[in-house]
């Protein structure tokens, strides 16, 4: 199916204005190197995501980071030089840099420096659909603006600065930029507020859907992964639905779910995630929370990896780590690793069944592996189900209602007033109907 590309979703900036970068990646130790390429490739791809044209891209080795300009003196006034040759309108780093470093590199430059949190909060700004997802993004851009506000006023600052009245001797003077900053500040703490509340009131509505869910004790899968690993795909091509699938980073932002059913008419929710990233920006962990929050509701996780990607192994890790700072790595996953249709490298496959128990191999795109996944889902589930006897009077109707919703029956007979069920059921509900359980 071809992939649909919705309005929305269109890069942040529009093809006529698309910037020129130069994009940098600094390391320490020549050992390094290699990484730092790949993580070059990685912000590449997310820049073409932000919109931008990538014209090169510099690994920078350096010795030791400046506090005030992130790379030593030396290293910038070589940056310099080469953004200048290549006649580039934007500077990024793939490292995070301080809004004060920010703020002397544009200075050394003179032209606009982000860094990579910059440009993941913009790719997802432009990607969000739903009304939390983009208060979620909303509220991190502003928390991530507002330490660099000092940037758009300083101008004033020195305008009042230099029309004398100083306050002299390393005093304080208040210029115009100071008071519009203070303004600004007030501006968007009344904002952040705004945003929070947004964001409390669809979480509350969100907190009613999952328990109305909840009681319905359909199992929840979470297919999680890094992004581009295929997440979409997979679920499209298990529930046959239409979830957007694109070769960029973050092509999924709000949480999808799906009812599948497996080939013994077991129903479940499948659920597509939101892609984890190396360094997600702090900022999004936090906005994410609550997006990632429904899906660490899942009774099992999925985590996809794209086998064939030179950087498959840092990106298991990495979306492990994600795991960890929702306190979710204890939940059951299932390792699959995907896109073995164009992986070369058979021995890495072994590295991640040495590695990680319970994986898969499969293609979402070119459907192999199915039957294997389905069976190694089914099996975790068991552990969650069990089959008990019971004894339940035909006259307490609602308590069979209330079986046949959440598990199935297995056999049943009847004697006297009584209905005799074998029920594969939730351990929660076995739980609840102690006083019908037959030894
Ligand atoms: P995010 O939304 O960024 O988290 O991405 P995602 O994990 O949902 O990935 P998505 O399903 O959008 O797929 C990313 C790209 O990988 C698309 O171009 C898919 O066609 C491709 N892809 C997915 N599965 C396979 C596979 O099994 N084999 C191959 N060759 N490509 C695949």
């Amino acid at each position: 199916m071809p992939p649909k590309v919705p309005a929305k979703q269109q890069s942040p900036n529009p093809v006529e204005e698309k910037k020129r970068a130069l994009l940098i990646s600094v390391y320490k130790g020549s050992d390094k190197l290699d990484i730092c390429v790949e993580h070059l490739e990685e912000l590449e791809l997310l820049i073409e995501t932000y919109g931008a044209v990538v014209v090169k891209k510099v690994p920078c080795s350096i010795r030791k980071y400046d506090a005030a300009t992130f790379v030593t003196e030396g290293k910038l006034q070589e940056l310099v030089d080469l953004s200048k040759e290549l006649g580039v309108d934007l500077v990024v780093f793939d490292d995070e840099i301080t809004p004060g470093q920010q703020r002397n590199l544009e200075k050394a430059f003179s032209l606009p420096v982000i860094d990579r949190t910059e440009v993941i909060l913009e790719v997802f700004a432009a990607r969000a659909q739903t009304k939390e997802a983009k208060a979620q993004i909303e509220l991190a851009k502003v928390k991530y603006e507002a330490p660099r506000l000092k940037r758009l006023w300083t101008h004033l600052s020195r305008q009042a600065g230099s029309g004398g009245g100083g306050s002299g001797g390393g005093g304080y003077l208040k210029g115009e930029g100071e008071k519009q900053i203070e303004i600004d500040r007030r501006l968007l703490q009344q904002k952040i507020d705004l945003l929070k509340k947004d964001i409390e009131d669809v979480r509350a509505v969100r907190e009613t859907q999952r328990n109305s869910r909840e009681r319905s004790e359909i199992p929840i899968f979470a297919i999680i992964g890094y992004t581009n690993a295929g997440k979409s795909t997979l679920l499209n091509a298990l529930t046959a639905s239409d979830v957007f699938v694109e070769d960029k980073l973050f092509a999924t932002l709000d949480t999808t779910t799906r009812k599948f059913k497996f080939s013994n008419h077991q129903e479940i929710l499948l659920i597509d995630t939101v892609g984890f990233i190396r360094k997600l920006p702090h900022l999004l962990v936090a906005a994410f929370k609550s997006t990632l929050e429904e899906a660490m509701q899942a009774d099992v996780l999925v985590h996809l990896i794209d086998v064939s990607h030179p950087m498959a192994e840092e990106q298991a890790e990495t979306t492990f780590e994600v795991l960890k700072e929702l306190n979710a790595e204890k939940k059951p996953v299932i390792t699959v690793l995907n896109k073995i249709d164009q992986c070369e490298d058979p021995t890495k496959i072994l590295r991640f069944r040495i590695k990680y128990p319970k994986t898969v191999e499969i293609s979402a795109l070119k459907k192999i592996g199915f039957e294997d996944l389905e069976e190694k889902m089914i099996h975790e589930l068991k552990s969650f189900r069990k089959v008990v006897k019971l004894k339940i009077p035909q006259s307490n109707y609602a308590v069979v209602t209330e079986i046949m919703r959440v598990g199935h029956i297995l056999s049943q007979h009847y004697e006297e007033n009584d209905v005799f069920l074998e029920v594969d059921i939730p351990e929660s509900a076995a739980g609840r109907l102690k006083k019908y359980l037959l030894d």
